[in-house]
């Protein structure tokens, strides 16, 4: 099996396993198909942070959706200018982070009422004038893959609830803020339908702001992890969102800026995770109906999202001497019995795939969004290296940790 022009195998013997690789040309083929949906265009980095990867965003005009201040600063570092990065969040850290933000200019949308009181009391200790901010509304309804990332309606923490922008208002107020931008991120893994529609939502919150230049409607882009399905098309969301800002524009009688902030859909399909099959096990069920396990040296530390959420990601084997197709569980080396890869609703699934042995090479797709960036050193595992393939070339752009790396902030 091939990524681009290399053979996973020349993979593997290079860097050892596990180890992450990005395919540089499915990654451009994500960003030219989702930048032309919005003018501003931002990445949510907490998809898939690494240098090399904010650094492919920069060159193509992508700007960044940051959750952190450590986000910021990685940005920074990746070299965006401090006006391309937006901090996206419903807390600071601490104190400091909120200093961060002012002194340095990160425009901020605030998506809880205690947050947007902290940057103004912030601005105003700190003796600045009148600003302005953007709120993260909550539109009273969401969508995502699973409970855990659906992030409207009553039972999430996100964004300010649609009947409070009243005591947003008065905040903005008391503090002499601006309010310039209206945010909504409905959740992570949802369908088009719900985006579309809630957009039309946000748009009828915005109208209150009589200040608004900025409406930005989140990220949420579906991505279909099953080869075997069609990808979702975003391609209509395009004429939607423009729809939706021309309504805001005439309102207001002057541009507006949209603005979207894709994770998944720019970096899902780009990554693989490489690991070897390290051992065969069985069991037998009350029916007295066999279970092939197939043990792997991939386990949620360097994967989570099946443990995590139940998530589907394509598997293959590749290697010499491959079985017959068996029903198989795959699982890791993490020492609980929840590490297996796949699993829906906590439970193990068998998957139908070729029986492969000691040695074989296990390659997992769709491991490029929330990948690499979940990983832990559970189990005192060191995080793996992350590989960009570029046509014919390999280059490393992180190595793997030592122990030494593992236990270098103990005190000893
Ligand atoms: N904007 C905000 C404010 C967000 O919180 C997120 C994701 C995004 C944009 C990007 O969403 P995306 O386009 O990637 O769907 N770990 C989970 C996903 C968590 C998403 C967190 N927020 C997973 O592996 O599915």
């Amino acid at each position: 099996m091939n990524i681009e022009k290399v053979d996973v195998r020349d993979i593997a013997q290079r860097f050892g396993t596990p180890v992450y690789v990005y395919s540089l040309s499915i990654l451009r083929q994500a960003i030219a198909e989702i930048r032309p949906l919005s003018p501003v265009v931002r990445f949510a980095m907490k998809a898939c942070s690494n240098t090399r990867i904010l650094q492919e965003m920069l060159k193509s005009g992508i700007k960044i959706d940051a959750v952190s201040v450590p986000e910021i600063q990685r940005a920074l570092k990746a070299g965006y200018p401090p006006e391309d990065i937006c901090l996206s969040s419903d807390v600071f850290f601490n104190a400091e982070e909120a200093e961060f933000c002012l002194k340095n200019n990160i425009f901020c949308s605030c998506g809880s009422l205690g947050m947007l009181e902290e940057y103004g009391e912030t601005r105003q200790r700190l003796g600045l004038g009148s600003d302005g901010v953007s709120i993260r509304i909550n539109p009273g309804e969401g969508a995502g893959h699973s409970k855990k990332t659906n992030t409207g309606g009553p039972y999430s923490k996100h964004g300010i609830w649609y009947e409070n922008l009243d005591e947003a208002k008065a905040i903005a107020k008391k503090y002499d803020l601006k309010i310039v931008g209206a945010h909504t991120h409905i959740g992570s893994g949802g369908d088009m339908a719900h985006l579309s529609r809630i957009t039309g939502k946000l748009v009828d919150f915005a109208k209150q702001f009589p200040d608004l230049q900025i409406i930005n409607f989140g990220g949420g882009l579906p991505y279909e992890y099953d080869p075997d399905k069609p990808q979702v098309d975003i391609s209509d969301y395009q004429p939607i969102l423009k729809e939706r800002t021309q309504e805001l524009e005439k309102h207001f009688g002057r541009p507006i800026t949209c603005e979207i902030e894709p994770g998944r859909r720019f970096v899902a399909g780009c990554g693989y995770l490489i690991g070897e099959v390290r051992s065969l096990n069985h069991t037998f069920d009350e029916h007295k109906k066999r279970l092939d396990y197939v043990l792997t040296n991939v386990g949620f530390c360097h994967l989570l999202r099946p443990m995590a959420y139940g998530s589907y990601h394509p598997i293959w084997f590749a290697g010499d001497g491959l079985g017959k197709e068996t029903d198989i569980i795959v699982a890791g080396p993490v020492c609980e019995s929840g590490d297996v890869l796949t699993q829906k609703n906590e439970e193990p699934v068998p998957r139908r795939l070729p029986l492969p042995r000691r040695g074989s090479l296990i390659v997992i797709g769709g491991a490029g969004a929330y990948g690499h960036v979940m990983s832990s050193n559970y189990n005192s595992q060191p995080l793996i290296p992350e590989v960009l393939v570029d046509g014919g070339t390999m280059t490393l752009m992180r190595r793997r940790q030592t122990l030494d790396d593992v236990i270098r902030e103990e005190e000893q």
